[in-house]
C-alpha cells in the first residue's frame, strides 16, 4: 500500500481539480462549479489541508483518487495508474483488488487482437474485400487510422490461432475477453468475415469489438457486438469518445448518434465532436461521462426515437443532470451518415438549428394526429401531458402550454388543467420516494451544522458538557466523543488532519464534510451569531419535542381518569411554553 500513500503525498489536490474546475479562494478552502452535476451557483469545495474535495450539492467527495475515479469513469486501480503516472511514480503490479490483473489481461489481449484485425484490414490479401467496402461505404484512410477499423478474415480461428501460437494466450484469456465463441468442444473467432469497430472507452483503452458483415445477406446480424465481461459493460460507454473527447470540451457540446458509421461519417465531413450511442437509448451511465466534457448535447438520432418512452426517459435523465438537449430534424435523410454523404452542409445546419427538445417533442406529437379533429386534439393533449409536466422551469412550460394550447385552439386554461393532473400523479410518486430521505432534516441537519461551525472556530468549547449535551445524532456524538478522547480533555491547538488521520474510517467522511462545510466564513462576528442561533434552534426543537411528549401523555392520563397526573404534567406542559417563548423571542 506504500506505492498509494506516495502517490497521494506527491499530488496536490488543488493543482489536480483545477484542470478540470475553475477553483475559486474561499476562506481556508477552494470553491468551484461541481463537474458532477447541473449547477449554477458553486458548492464543490476543496481542500489543500485534508487534500480532500466535497460538494454539499450532490454530496460526492474523497480524495485524489475518488476525484479521478469519478472524472474519468475509471476504478482504483485505474486512477492510481492515471495519477502515478503525472508525478512519476512507477507501479509495481498491484495485488489486493480483485480481478485488476484480469481487466489488464484483457485491455492486453483486446489491444493485441485489434492489432491484429488493422493488420488484415491495412495490408492483408485477406483485407481486400473489406477494403472494397469501406470504399463503397466513403470510409477514407484518415477515419480508418482515427478510429482504428479493422477486419476479420472469414475463416473458422484465424484470430484463435494468432493469438495462442504467436502470441502465447491462453484459450481461457481469449474467452474472458469475449473474442472466441464455443462450438461443439472448438473455439471459433466471435468475429469473422465482419468489418471491426473496436469499442474504446475515453481514455483509448479497447473494451469490446463490434463487427459488421460486408455483404447485407438479411439472414445474418448486420452488427455483433462483444459481451459484457470484466471490461465491458453495454451502455457504459460511447463510441468515439476517446477521438472526440477533446472537440466535445472545446465545443461544450456533443453530437449524439445512433451507429458507428453515423459516427464516422460526420466525423469526416468536419463534425469532430461527435459519438454514438449503437442503437440503444442513451444510459444514465453514459450521460453522467458525457458530462465531464460538456452540458449541451445534440442529438441527431433516427427519426422514430420520440415515440421511443425509453429514449424519451433518456432525455429527462439528461436534463436532470443539468444538460441542454436539442434535437436536429434530418428532412428526407434516414440517417446522419447519409446525410452526411448527400448534404454535408445541410447536415451541419440541421445540427446548427437543432430545436430545443421540448419544441421538436411537440411537434412530433402533432405530426402524428390529426389536429383539426376531436379525436386527433384528444390523443395529442393526452400524449402532450406528460411531456409538459415533466418540464422543472416555469417559463419554458409555459411558453410550451400557449404553444400547444394555440395549435390545439383550445384555451390555455385546458392545457393546464390536464398538466396539472399529470404533475399531482407525478408528485406523488416523487413524494413517496423522498419520504426516506427526509429523515435527516431538521435536527440533524441543525446538530450538523453547529458541529461544523464549533470544529472550525471553536474546538475547545466541544469539551464542555452544556455545549455537548445538545448533540444527539449518532454521527455527531461519535466525533465528539473522539475529539475529547484524542485530545485527552484539553483542546488548544486543534489539528484536523492530525485528527482525522486517527478517526475510524466511517467517519471520517462525515468529519471533513462537517470540516469544510463551514471552512469558508472569515467573520468572527457572523460566525458567533451562527453559533448563538444554531444552539437556540437546537434548544427550541429539543423543548418542542419534549412539548409533544408531555401532550401524548397528558390525553394517556385522561383517557385513563388520571387527574392528579393531568395537573402536575400541565404545570410542567405550561413552564416549557414559557421557555419556548422565550427563546424564540430571543432570536427574533
Ligand atoms: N446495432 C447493433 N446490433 C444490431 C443492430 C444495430 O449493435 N444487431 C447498432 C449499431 O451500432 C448500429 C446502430 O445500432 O450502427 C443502428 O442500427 P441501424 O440503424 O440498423 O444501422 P445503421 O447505423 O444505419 O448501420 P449501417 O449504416 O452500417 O447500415
Ligand atoms: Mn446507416
Amino acid at each position: 500500500m506504500d506505492q498509494i500513500e506516495e502517490v497521494k503525498r506527491k499530488i496536490d489536490i488543488v493543482e489536480l481539480i483545477s484542470e478540470s474546475v475553475e477553483l475559486k479562494r474561499a476562506g481556508r478552502n477552494f470553491k468551484g462549479i461541481c463537474p458532477f452535476h447541473g449547477e449554477k451557483t458553486p458548492s464543490f469545495m476543496v481542500t489543500p489541508e485534508l487534500q480532500i474535495f466535497k460538494c454539499f450539492g450532490c454530496g460526492l467527495g474523497g480524495d485524489c483518487f475518488r476525484y479521478v475515479q469519478e472524472f474519468e469513469k475509471v476504478d482504483f486501480p485505474q486512477a492510481l495508474k492515471i495519477l502515478a503516472d503525472r508525478v512519476g511514480v512507477k507501479l509495481k503490479p498491484l495485488k489486493g483488488f480483485t480481478g485488476y490483473e484480469e481487466r489488464e489481461e484483457i485491455y492486453r489481449i483486446n489491444y493485441t487482437a485489434g492489432e491484429f484485425y488493422k493488420y488484415v484490414l491495412n495490408t492483408h490479401k485477406a483485407g481486400e474485400k473489406a477494403r472494397v467496402y469501406l470504399k463503397q461505404r466513403k470510409v477514407d484512410a484518415e477515419a480508418i487510422k482515427a478510429f482504428g477499423l479493422g477486419y476479420s478474415p472469414d475463416q473458422p480461428s484465424a484470430l484463435v490461432d494468432y493469438l495462442t501460437k504467436k502470441r502465447g494466450y491462453s484459450p481461457k484469456v481469449i474467452e474472458n475477453a469475449g473474442l472466441v465463441v464455443f462450438r461443439g468442444s472448438q473455439y471459433f473467432d466471435r468475429f469473422r468475415g465482419r468489418v471491426i469497430f473496436p469499442l474504446k472507452d475515453h481514455l483509448g483503452n479497447v473494451l469490446a469489438f463490434a463487427g459488421r458483415v460486408i455483404e447485407d445477406r438479411g439472414e445474418v446480424a448486420k452488427y455483433i457486438n462483444g459481451p459484457d465481461t470484466q471490461v465491458y459493460k453495454k451502455g457504459r460507454t460511447l463510441y468515439g469518445l476517446d477521438v472526440a473527447r477533446s472537440e466535445i470540451k472545446k465545443a461544450g457540446r456533443a453530437i449524439i448518434v445512433e451507429g458507428e458509421l453515423d459516427c464516422i461519417s460526420c466525423w469526416q465531413v468536419g463534425i469532430k465532436n461527435v459519438v454514438a450511442i449503437k442503437g440503444s437509448a442513451l444510459t444514465e451511465d453514459q450521460a453522467s461521462l458525457l458530462f465531464r466534457f460538456c452540458s449541451e448535447v445534440v442529438l441527431a438520432l433516427d427519426s422514430d426515437f420520440a415515440g421511443d418512452a425509453a429514449a424519451r426517459r433518456g432525455l429527462e435523465t439528461m436534463r436532470a443532470q443539468g444538460f441542454s438537449v436539442k434535437v436536429a430534424v434530418l428532412g428526407e435523410y434516414k440517417d446522419p451518415d447519409e446525410m452526411a454523404d448527400k448534404d454535408p452542409e445541410g447536415l451541419k445546419k440541421a445540427l446548427e438549428n437543432a430545436e430545443e427538445v421540448h419544441d421538436f417533442l411537440i411537434n412530433s406529437v402533432f405530426k402524428r394526429y390529426d389536429a383539426e379533429t376531436t379525436e386527433g386534439k384528444s390523443k395529442i393533449s393526452r400524449e402532450i401531458a406528460p411531456i409538459l409536466a415533466l418540464i422543472e422551469d416555469e417559463i419554458i412550460k409555459s411558453h410550451c402550454v400557449k404553444i400547444v394550447a394555440q395549435r390545439l385552439q383550445v384555451p390555455e386554461e385546458a392545457v393546464l388543467s390536464q398538466v396539472a393532473k399529470r404533475e399531482v400523479k407525478q408528485a406523488a410518486v416523487q413524494y413517496s420516494q423522498e419520504k426516506s430521505s427526509e429523515v435527516r432534516t431538521g435536527r440533524v441537519i441543525t446538530e450538523e451544522h453547529l458541529l461544523s461551525l464549533l470544529l472550525n472556530f471553536s474546538p475547545s468549547t466541544l469539551q464542555e458538557e452544556d455545549t455537548t449535551a445538545v448533540f444527539q445524532s449518532p454521527g455527531a456524538k461519535r466525533i465528539i466523543k473522539e475529539l475529547q478522547n484524542q485530545y485527552n480533555g484539553k483542546i488548544e491547538n486543534f489539528d484536523p488532519v492530525a485528527f482525522a488521520k486517527k478517526l475510524p474510517d466511517e467517519l471520517v467522511d462525515l468529519f471533513a464534510s462537517l470540516f469544510l462545510a463551514s471552512g469558508e466564513h472569515n467573520d468572527p462576528e457572523f460566525v458567533k451569531k451562527e453559533i448563538e442561533s444554531a444552539k437556540r434552534n437546537l434548544a427550541v426543537m429539543q423543548i418542542k419535542e419534549e412539548i409533544e411528549k408531555l401532550t401524548f401523555k397528558i390525553r394517556e392520563f385522561e383517557s385513563q381518569g388520571k387527574q392528579e397526573e393531568v395537573v402536575s404534567f400541565e404545570e410542567k406542559l405550561t413552564e416549557l411554553s414559557r421557555q419556548l417563548t422565550k427563546l424564540r423571542s430571543e432570536s427574533l
